[in-house]
């Protein structure tokens, strides 16, 4: 792999200054300090705010890790019931969205039609561009409010089927899980959905998030900075790579191909196995191992033991053929997919739980507040003449 670092010369630095350090895709590079998460890539370790993923994923619910996120501390019991009805008072949608979402043609791409409603909910909002603490903290409860509610009203009308307004209580995870089907799940499903947003919910400087705040940097507003997120996780090379992944557990599936045979013509075919490979781990992504787990449980549960055995299958081939391991995509897909959700929303389902790490990140940015603002190097020409336009 060739050395991601490379020193610049000539790239504009002043005489005696050191020279700039250029990094292909800014790898290694500290951009910025952030109390929200820490990962240490050769341990497989997570942490946010201090609390390691395995103790939060084990003991906490989505609404204390957004809480969690926000505010800098676990929330006691007074502190999490005011989040919950906070998080409830919020949930509805301004009917002119449930209008926008009507006019999204049914076979948009799900992330495209939940970023056209995230920017779209600015317009009726307030307090979009008051940029005090208290009006961010409150449009960052209103936006992970809103979230499940946006991706469960166009899944269902894509379908020919009426939104289902969300319920009077309830966490986050039923809600959604209740608006997209029209029934409340049972209590194992909710709790199951309640850990995989527990682990989707914040990750560092990740592309979505590094895009979301160089937004925000510019004194942009929050709904800007969440709309450019959206259009980054969106990316098969980030939070798209779990749709990729269903996929191909479907096509082995489907043509009853072995899984480690699919996996090295891939690999000798120069391809990219989705769900596999990280920046920053070099090991196995511990939201992977957890959720690993919870996809054997529910493929026992399910009698579709099949899903743990594909994955189980790709997931050695990768480690012995290019020693290179799974990230929180490969194994969410098929919890997502047991779960009976469509493959296609796997990815806003990433987005409705990161929705509270780009928001808190917003508000960690705008506390001490500098533009974000780098260089590229010219390799272009120089000294080109401007010819008559007749002459070119
Ligand atoms: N399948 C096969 N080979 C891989 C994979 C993979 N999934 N990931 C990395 N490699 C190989 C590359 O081909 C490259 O090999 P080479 O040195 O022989 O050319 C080497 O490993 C380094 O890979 P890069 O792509 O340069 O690593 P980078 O840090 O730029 O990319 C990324 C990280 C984008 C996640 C990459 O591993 C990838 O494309 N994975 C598949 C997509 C995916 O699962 N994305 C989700 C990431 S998690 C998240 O965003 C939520």
């Amino acid at each position: 792999m060739q050395d991601p670092l490379t020193k610049v010369a000539g790239d504009g630095s002043k005489a005696g200054e050191a020279p700039v350090v250029k990094a292909r895709g800014l790898e290694g590079v500290v951009a910025l300090d952030s109390e929200l998460s820490f990962i240490d890539g050769q341990q497989g370790t997570l942490i946010y705010r201090g609390y390691d993923i395995f103790d939060l994923a084990e003991h906490t619910s989505f609404e204390e890790v957004a809480y969690l996120l926000w505010n800098g501390s676990l929330p006691n019991q007074q502190q999490l019931d005011e989040v919950k009805v906070q998080l409830r008072a919020e949930r509805t949608l301004p009917p002119m969205i449930l209008d926008v979402l009507r006019a999204t043609p049914e076979d948009a791409n799900p992330m495209a039609a939940l970023r056209t409603a995230v920017s779209a909910l600015a317009h009726f909002d307030g307090e979009a561009d008051d940029m005090s603490p208290e009006a961010n903290y409150r449009k960052a409860v209103r936006l992970t409010a809103r979230t499940p509610a946006i991706i469960a009203a166009f899944d269902r009308l894509r379908k020919g089927q009426e939104p289902v307004a969300p319920l009077r209580d309830g966490s986050t995870a039923h809600n959604f899980l209740y608006m997209l089907n029209g029934e409340e799940p049972g209590p194992q499903a909710e709790r199951t959905f309640d850990v995989c947003l527990v682990l989707h919910a914040e990750h560092g400087l990740n592309a979505s998030t590094f895009a979301g705040r160089v937004i925000g940097a510019t004194l942009s507003d929050m709904y800007s900075a969440v709309t450019g997120a959206i259009g980054g996780l969106k990316g098969p090379l980030h939070g798209g790579a779990n749709i990729e992944v269903m996929k191909m557990l479907l096509e082995i599936d489907r043509t009853g191909a072995d899984p480690a045979d699919f996996i090295r013509k891939k690999l000798a075919n120069k391809e990219k196995v989705m769900g596999f490979g990280h920046r920053v781990y070099k090991t196995v992504d511990p939201r992977a191992t957890i959720l690993r787990e919870m996809v054997e449980e529910l493929s026992e549960e399910r009698d579709a033991r099949q899903w743990y055995d594909y994955s189980t299958a790709i997931m050695e081939t990768m480690a012995s053929e290019k020693s290179i391991y799974p990230n929180v995509d490969f194994f969410s897909a098929s919890v997502y997919y047991m779960l009976g959700i469509d493959p296609d929303l796997f990815t806003p389902i990433f987005a409705l739980s990161r929705m509270s790490g780009w928001t808190a990140h917003l508000l960690e940015q705008w506390k001490e507040n500098r533009l974000i603002r780098p260089r590229a190097e010219y390799v272009g020409p120089r000294d080109l003449k401007v010819r008559p336009i007749e002459q070119r």
